[in-house]
């Protein structure tokens, strides 16, 4: 079966997955019995279209060359919105483009109107889930559409799928992570003598943190994943409002040392849980015993652990925030993509 994608956002995570096509497309088919055809690409500078499937290669080069995939072989400057979607007319619509929690736009809109053309929605992006959670679930479930949005809450690791499926029949009592790579980069590096400005430069070089790392820093980032997780995991309605939040700029040199000397390390920590129907959540530094699940990851290691009943704590962690953002997000987004086709019996799997 072919299985047309329409992609906004043309960056680390939207060339990620045109070079995964590039290199496995084959492979999925033979595996997984899918061909994936991108039949759809915009940046900020219009799309490039064609039903019968974009070559992966020129939307690469014309990116690298010119700045837009406006500029490929099938190219349209300015397409966007209705016009590029009608156009790529895909089965699904995948969202890898900027966003912000103010009006979570571009995404909103495109969400909005792949769900209107009953396409099935695959999300990079948290503005949307972050903002306007309740609304999007409900116009999806309304139209029958799968939404999937694990790149969403620190790409690569597994958290939906677990709590979705391999804990079902399991309650899911609490949850707590190291979600965002950025803060933990720098706060690992400053529990080995950096300054903060110093740990904040690193991440930067190293290609994780933005030129503003604010949303990061301040904790936003963190809290959009738990009321992301939070919302996916107890059915709960939070806003990026309703998690209480706390930056990791006030952490100093004397609360890490503080730390050290009673063998723990400051970690930015994203929690929620559900007391009777009520769901809480927040976001905070606080020191863990450098043995614990999540004490014990370094740099831009990801992790969560789920307190399950009745099962205990389970823990999912990922070094190395999987290698490479871009790539390893793309990854996550694929997976979607693979599911989604597998539950919707699109894709058959290879004999023996
Ligand atoms: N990088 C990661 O590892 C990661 C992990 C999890 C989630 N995410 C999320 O995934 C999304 C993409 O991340 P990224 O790292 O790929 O970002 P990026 O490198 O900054 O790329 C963003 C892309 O969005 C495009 N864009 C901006 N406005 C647009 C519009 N109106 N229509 C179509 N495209 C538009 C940009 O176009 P131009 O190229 O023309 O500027 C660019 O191609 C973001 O929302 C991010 O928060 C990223």
């Amino acid at each position: 079966m072919d299985v047309r994608l329409a992609v906004t956002g043309f960056g680390n995570v939207g060339q990620g997955l045109a070079t995964l096509l590039q290199q496995h497309s084959e492979e999925y088919v033979d595996r997984y019995g899918v061909r994936l055809l991108l039949t759809g690409v915009a940046d900020s500078g219009g799309g490039a279209v064609d039903p019968a499937g974009l070559e992966p290669a020129d939307l690469l080069q014309a990116k690298q060359a010119h700045g837009t995939v406006a500029a490929a072989a099938r190219g349209r400057p300015g397409l966007r919105g209705e016009d590029f979607l009608s156009a790529a007319s895909g089965h699904v619509f995948v969202e890898a483009a900027s966003t912000n929690f103010i009006d979570a736009e571009p995404g909103w809109s495109y969400i909005r109107s792949a769900l209107q053309r009953d396409m099935d929605v695959v999300l990079a992006s948290k503005g949307a889930l972050a903002l306007h959670w309740r609304d999007l679930m409900t116009m999806a479930a309304e139209r029958g559409r799968i939404v999937f949005y694990s790149a969403t809450v620190g790409a690569p690791l597994p958290s939906l799928q677990v709590a979705d499926r391999a804990l079902l029949g399991a309650e899911i009592l609490a949850f707590e992570g190291i979600l965002n790579g950025t803060t933990h980069q720098i706060l690992t590096a400053m529990a080995q003598g950096a300054t903060y400005e110093e740990g904040v430069r690193q991440a930067q070089e190293i290609g994780i943190a933005e030129t503003d790392p604010t949303l990061d820093v301040d904790g936003w980032d963190a809290a959009a994943k738990v009321a992301i997780v939070a919302n996916a995991v107890f059915g709960a309605n939070l806003r990026l409002d309703d998690v209480a939040r706390q930056g990791i700029r006030g952490v100093t040199a004397a609360d890490l040392e503080h730390a050290r000397s009673r063998g723990q390390r400051i970690k930015l920590i994203g929690r929620a849980q559900r007391r009777d129907r009520t769901v809480t959540a927040s976001v905070a530094p606080e020191p863990r015993d450098s043995s614990d699940a999540l004490g014990r990851l370094r740099g831009d290691d990801m992790g969560i652990v789920f307190l399950v009943e009745p099962l205990g704590r389970m823990a999912i962690t990922i070094e190395s925030g999987g290698h490479g953002g871009g790539i390893s997000t793309a990854m996550t987004v694929l997976r979607d993509v693979l599911n989604l086709a597998r539950d919707r019996a699109w894709s058959t799997p290879s004999p023996g």
